[in-house]
């Protein structure tokens, strides 16, 4: 039997689709391990949204081969096998044996078969993208534990300037809300007491007239699923109807992330995000008038070709603006194949790009701690996710509602349990607190 070992790169999506090409691979009798120098086939999920993943992975693939003298076979899989097929496949001093994109992964075991042996060329690859393939009928082969992943769609339409997505990953497709809501229901009977259901932009989930706010009301049907999460949402056309649910829906964690990417008008409209600063401030007004203690956090891009110090500062006037709760900043990296790459020289210097990040990132730290400092005090519902913490084994780690994580004295609870805990010190990363109750959910 084959053992074979995944390494996955990037976002929470890729790590759902490692999960079904376990699952794919497990069922067609290969070995799954997760001791790299054991196996005989090693796949890497491979992430192309900015360029420092791209470089972790050409150099992990020569680390790999160098370490093993030449006995192990190497797979590219993921948004780099779709977006450098021609590179991976046509450089010859890549030692890689196979490439397949993020829509292949059920005719992987035929891939590998071809490979050794009963078939074609030395370097195989399918990076075909479907209109159609949602792994509706493979069943993630999920670790266990409390919060399981779903993917509800995949693709996107928007075509965001900067974005590699639309490329690498194709066009939208959604899941039917039944066969979510049936793996739901399998993932509750083994033990889950959360699910995110993910998507590139869940607004556009659609199937047969029936939206996201109808899903995600499908879900909470489920009675063993206490708390439901989703990312991303786009803020364009925001749903008021989903607003509602997020809002009243007791199972759905109030909590929303709202990538904004800039904050300058000229700005967004080049990056083709089809939303001004006035009507994304106009919707994170909305939502905090139905729900005053909503969690917000986002993406925001610094250095898009030619924005300017005074379009920048827009940004930073919408971030002090909103305060955010947590923020994911990034460089603007230039990919290839999306529109800014073919229309916008990559103009904005490597150094001010660093000065906008950290200016950003000091913003930020500054609100996480205001917002945390404001948590002493209050009582808040967690579910416990973590037995030990990085720093200590006499610790237990949850999530509160919002998604913040919460520290515990270790006690004698147990993963998946939900305490009422009363936070009394905060970090700009981090609450702690004593519990108050164990709750019976
Ligand atoms: N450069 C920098 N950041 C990017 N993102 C997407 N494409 C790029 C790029 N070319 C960021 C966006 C997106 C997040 C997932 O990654 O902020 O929301
Ligand atoms: Fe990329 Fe924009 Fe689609 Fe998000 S919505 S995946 S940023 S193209």
């Amino acid at each position: 039997m084959k053992k074979v070992f995944i390494e996955t790169y990037g976002c929470q999506m890729n790590v759902y689709d490692t999960e079904i090409v376990k699952s794919v691979l497990g069922r067609s009798g290969y070995q799954l391990t997760d001791q790299e120098a054991e196996a005989d086939i090693v796949l890497l999920n491979t992430c192309s949204v900015r360029d420092n993943a791209n470089r972790k992975v050409y150099s992990r693939i020569h680390q790999i081969r160098k370490g093993r003298k030449g006995k192990v076979q190497i797979g590219v899989l993921g948004c780099m096998a779709t977006n450098f097929r021609k590179q991976l496949l046509e450089n010859p001093k890549l030692p890689i044996d196979f490439i397949a994109g993020p829509d292949s992964y059920k005719r992987l075991p035929q891939l590998l078969d071809d490979l050794n042996g009963n078939g074609k060329e030395a370097r195989n690859f399918d990076v075909t993208l479907s209109e159609f393939e949602t792994y509706s009928d493979v069943y993630p082969a999920q670790g266990g534990g409390v919060n399981a992943w779903i993917a509800v769609m995949r693709g996107c339409d928007n075509f965001c300037t900067f974005c590699v997505v639309p490329y690498t990953r194709g066009r939208e497709r959604s899941r039917s809300p039944e066969n979510v809501a049936d793996e739901v229901k399998r993932l509750a009977q083994q033990g889950y007491r959360q699910v995110t259901l993910l998507g590139q932009n869940v607004n556009s989930y659609r199937y047969e007239g029936r939206d996201f706010a109808d899903l995600l009301e499908e879900v909470s049907e489920v009675p063993e699923i206490a708390r439901i999460r989703f990312t991303s949402p786009h803020p364009k056309d925001f749903p008021r109807r989903l607003l509602r649910v997020i809002a009243e829906n007791p199972k759905v964690c109030k909590q929303i992330h709202l990538p904004l990417q800039a904050g300058n008008d000229r700005v967004l409209e080049m990056m083709n995000r089809t939303y001004t600063r006035k009507e994304y401030l106009d919707l994170v007004d909305e939502i905090r008038a139905l729900c005053p203690a909503m969690v917000l956090s986002t993406d925001i891009i610094v250095g898009f070709p030619t924005e300017t110090a005074a379009e920048f500062e827009d940004t930073v006037r919408i971030m002090e603006a909103v305060e955010y709760d947590s923020a994911f900043i990034f460089k603007y990296s230039e990919r290839p194949h999306t529109i800014a790459q073919r229309k916008f020289p990559d103009d904005v210097p490597e150094e001010v790009k660093t000065e906008r990040i950290v200016h950003l990132n000091e913003i930020q730290k500054r609100h996480s701690y205001q917002k945390n400092l404001a948590h002493i005090g209050q009582v808040h519902e967690i579910l416990l996710e973590e037995e030990n913490t990085k720093k200590s084994a006499d610790e237990f780690q949850g999530r509160n509602d919002g998604n913040k994580i919460v520290i515990i004295p270790r006690g004698s609870y147990r993963k998946g349990q939900f305490l009422n805990v009363k936070i009394t010190d905060a970090t700009p990363h981090v609450l702690r607190g004593e519990v108050t109750e164990v709750l019976e959910k």
